[in-house]
């Protein structure tokens, strides 16, 4: 037999190279460039037509009445709410997340609470002693909850164990870049090793019909550690997110097989674990008094779930000429220097001579382009010194001509607000009066800083 070839592997875009480099040519990352065996193609392989010699799989129509299992609700609403109702049997879940965010927290939480419903499941733990999760599960008062919990890294002890008894319902492996699988080469953590370890594991898992959750590290730019195969190979893909120092963490869907993906489940962590937390405006909006300037509240959209965040901005003047700062947390810097070019271009206020400093509260991150407008109004308030009304919202785009823009679900942004006991929205003007908050409509980002100036 021919002797392997040695290629080099993208640890970071799985792009193959002939030779090793710094830097990938496919990428441009540093230093992610790893040798590997490359694949070798066996005689059978080479010898055969590949029209020949495999049975014939069923082919089936769309419409085929081909039942599917029921989902597994884990009972933590939040989290099937995140998932669209529930884990999927032979399904196989990606959940990332910064280390100490709480994903083992979370899946710890769900895990036992299936397992006191009845269920079979199954809790690896590649990172923590068994002692130590059990720990942390006394500590949570899960202590009695019949849940299989396992320390082991090899993907082969991990299926034998798995393999007495009757099948899990759910299995959860933490963290998939830990495991290891003695089919090929290489330490744990490498692209090889972690797409041979998902691929056992998932191929178990879709056999047996139980529902995989897979713990996946988060590098410094936010993916998820290694490879973007990973990604691919699962059928959900989950983010818990959160502000370091802020007790809120946001689970998301980036991308799911069997669902939407707009929908997020937020946590706050406490004492005794992730709490759901099924209002999360309360969370986000700081008390609120009168009078204070650079302050207002916007209702950011998640999926179709309204959220209420309080927008705050502070401008300091300087006296000489030195470059002003921006500093914003929470949102786009991009964004926030188009939303002063503009107040600058077509309303003629002059931010070049002030720092200004833009901050969403609670650690949020807004990512919904209708904070333009909440922005702006923020920022107007804060230059001017003029506090905007306490019980007010804003939202909307805004388009670099000045003008205002509509934006998705206004009603729903609305509605909130008002069962929040708001009492007037700053809004554009195609926005219609509906329901019980006083609407305050301008075409333009001119008309709107007039009447913030009370001109
Ligand atoms: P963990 O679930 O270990 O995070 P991950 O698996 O994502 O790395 O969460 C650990 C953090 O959560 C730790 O910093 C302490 C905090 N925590 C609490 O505040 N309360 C609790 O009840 C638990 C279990 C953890
Ligand atoms: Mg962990």
């Amino acid at each position: 037999m021919a002797r392997p070839q040695k290629r080099y592997v993208c640890q970071a875009c799985g792009g193959v190279s002939q030779r090793w480099a710094g830097q990938c040519t496919d990428c441009a990352e540093w230093n992610t460039i790893v040798e590997e065996a490359a694949a070798v193609v066996t005689p059978f392989a080479a010898r055969h037509d590949l029209r020949a010699g495999g049975r014939p799989v069923t082919l089936v129509g769309l419409s085929d009445d081909i039942p599917l299992p029921e989902r597994i609700a884990t009972g933590i609403a939040e989290l099937d709410r995140a998932i669209g109702g529930g884990f999927v049997p032979g399904s196989a879940t990606l959940i990332g997340g910064d280390p100490g965010i709480g994903k083992s927290t979370l899946l710890l939480q769900a895990a036992a609470k299936l397992a006191v419903a009845g269920r079979r499941v199954a809790y690896l733990s590649g990172e923590e002693a068994a002692d130590q999760v059990r720990l942390r599960a006394q500590r949570l008062g899960l202590g009695a909850a019949p849940v299989l919990l396992g320390a082991a890294t090899s993907v082969r002890d991990i299926l034998a164990a798995l393999s007495q008894g009757s099948a899990p319902a759910m299995i959860v492996i933490d963290s998939i870049q830990t495991m290891h699988s003695d089919v090929i080469e290489g330490a744990p953590g490498t692209v090889s090793q972690v797409r041979a370890s998902a691929q056992e594991l998932i191929r178990y898992a879709k056999e047996e019909g139980a529902a995989l959750v897979l713990v996946g590290h988060v590098t410094k730019d936010g993916s998820i550690a290694g490879p973007r195969v990973l990604e691919h190979m699962v059928d959900t893909v989950l983010s818990f997110e959160g502000e370091r120092g802020h007790q809120y963490r946001v689970l998301r869907a980036i991308k799911n097989r069997f669902g939407g993906t707009d929908e997020i489940g937020v946590f706050a962590m406490a004492e005794k674990g992730l709490e759901e937390v099924a209002n999360p405006s309360s969370l986000f909006l700081t008390s609120r008094g009168e009078g204070v300037a650079g302050a207002i509240v916007f209702p950011a959209l998640e999926g179709t779930r309204p959220l209420l965040v309080e927008i705050q901005a502070l401008t300091v003047r300087l006296a000489s000429g030195a470059t002003p700062r921006r500093a914003v947390v929470g949102w786009d810097s991009g964004r926030l220097a188009m939303v002063l070019a503009v107040l600058e271009a077509r309303c003629g206020l002059s931010f070049s001579t002030a720092e200004v400093y833009l901050n969403v509260a609670g650690g949020y991150r807004i990512s919904d382009p209708a904070a333009d407008l909440a922005v702006a109004a923020a920022l107007v308030s804060a230059l001017a010194e003029r506090p905007v009304a306490a019980d007010a919202i804003a939202f909307g785009e805004l388009a670099l001509s000045g003008e205002l823009r509509p934006v998705a679900h206004a009603n729903l942004r609305l509605k909130e607000a008002a069962k929040l006991g708001f009492g007037k929205a700053l809004v554009p003007k195609p926005v219609e009066e509906k329901g019980a908050l006083s609407l305050q409509r301008f075409a333009t980002l001119g008309g709107l800083v007039d009447h913030l100036l009370g001109r």
